[in-house]
């Protein structure tokens, strides 16, 4: 039996319209809390006007900002929103040919019987939310899972479950005229070996696309986001650009079917300047890779950014010229073609890794 979707057509062209040559995605689809923590160190009071200029400041950084964005993820409040002169935030976005995401996971939480390991909550009233935010504008969905490398993770339980969540959440999306983006992210937590990175990152993509094929996901209108392929923050070996991008190119070969047609990596706790050299690497690994591959980058794309608006009006144009470099940076990182020229950059070098990170 074939499953209808009348939305399908216009999955497949949502899904190469975020992905399309040279773009990537923003992510700003910080919770109330997390957009907190970003706040904290510049000293912003975290209120609904603070977040809303903060906002504004990313999606009016200017008309090039749609050369390098294709899509950008919203957290709900933001999706309502609207800039300073009342243009609705979604307008804005649209007028710079950006594609509208909405993060609608509702938070990660402990899965009994293992050791420390979440599943991702959110379920119970997704389609009726997913209507509301297509009829808002919203053209693709953001659900994260966690996992985690250690002795005996991830664990069987952990990665069947997390597959299952994301499929459920990539069929209610897709009925209702979604692009799902399916994120399996493995923390960097550990001292593993990037060998050993590879391994579990291949068997959780494999988890994930039996778990969306049993639930008959249409995977032509579906993006996948997932880490790039790295050694533990605390393994004692290092490796170059070159071998991550090698081993994240292997283990998507091994993991991800051709149908899908973008991967849009996580930076995770990268700092902003290896997520773009990374990216880079990535595209630059020979021999087949039939997907987009690109970024959909959070603390990547906006930590220099949010540093150098420091909440100050008279900051603002500073700090959009500095998301513009970045995003330029990445738009030119997934194509293989990124020189190093944002490097010296403030900031860009920082690490931006927080232990088992939450948000
Ligand atoms: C996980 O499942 C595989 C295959 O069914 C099995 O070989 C392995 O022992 C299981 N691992 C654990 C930790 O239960
Ligand atoms: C950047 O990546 C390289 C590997 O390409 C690694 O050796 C280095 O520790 C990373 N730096 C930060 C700040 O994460």
């Amino acid at each position: 039996m074939v499953h209808e979707n009348k939305f399908r057509e216009e999955l497949v062209a949502t899904a190469a319209a975020i992905v399309a040559k040279g773009k990537g995605i923003l992510a700003a689809d910080e919770s109330t809390g997390t957009i907190g923590k970003r706040f904290d160190p510049i000293g912003v009071q975290n209120n609904e006007d603070n977040r809303r200029a903060y906002r504004e400041l990313l999606f009016t950084a200017g008309p090039d900002l749609g050369k390098y964005v294709g899509g950008c993820i919203l957290y709900e409040e933001t999706l309502f929103q609207k800039a300073a002169n009342g243009k609705p935030f979604t307008d804005v976005l649209k007028e710079n040919g950006v594609v509208i995401g909405i993060k609608v996971d509702k938070g990660v939480v402990p899965l009994s019987g293992t050791n420390g390991e979440t599943t991702t909550q959110g379920l119970d009233d997704l389609a009726q939310r997913c209507q509301k935010y297509y009829d808002a504008g919203a053209r693709f969905a953001k659900w994260r899972c966690v996992l985690k490398i250690g002795a005996n993770e991830p664990s069987n339980l952990s990665m069947l479950e997390n597959a299952n969540v994301l499929a459920r959440y990539a069929s209610i999306c897709q009925a209702n005229g979604l692009v799902p983006i399916v994120e399996p992210e493995i923390l960097m937590d550990g001292d593993h070996s990037l060998e050993r990175a590879v391994e579990a990152t291949s068997l959780v993509l494999a988890y994930v696309y039996k778990a969306l094929a049993d639930h008959k996901v249409f995977l032509e209108g579906t993006l996948l986001k997932p880490n790039m392929v790295t050694p533990g923050v605390d393994c004692k070996k290092t490796y170059s650009a070159a071998e991550i991008g090698h081993a994240t190119v292997t283990a998507l070969r091994r993991g991800v079917p051709p149908a899908v047609p973008g991967i849009t990596f996580l930076s995770g706790g990268q700092s902003e300047e290896n997520a773009t050299l990374h990216l880079n690497a990535i595209n630059q690994v020979p021999g087949p890779k039939p997907w987009a591959l690109t970024f959909s980058y959070g603390r990547a794309l906006q930590a220099s950014t949010i540093k150098a608006w420091a909440g100050k009006t008279e900051n603002v144009k500073a700090a959009q010229d500095v998301l513009l470099a970045r995003a330029k940076a990445n738009s030119e990182a997934c194509q293989g073609i990124y020189k190093g020229d944002a490097a010296g950059a403030a900031g860009a070098g920082e690490s931006l890794y927080v232990k088992s990170y939450v948000y």
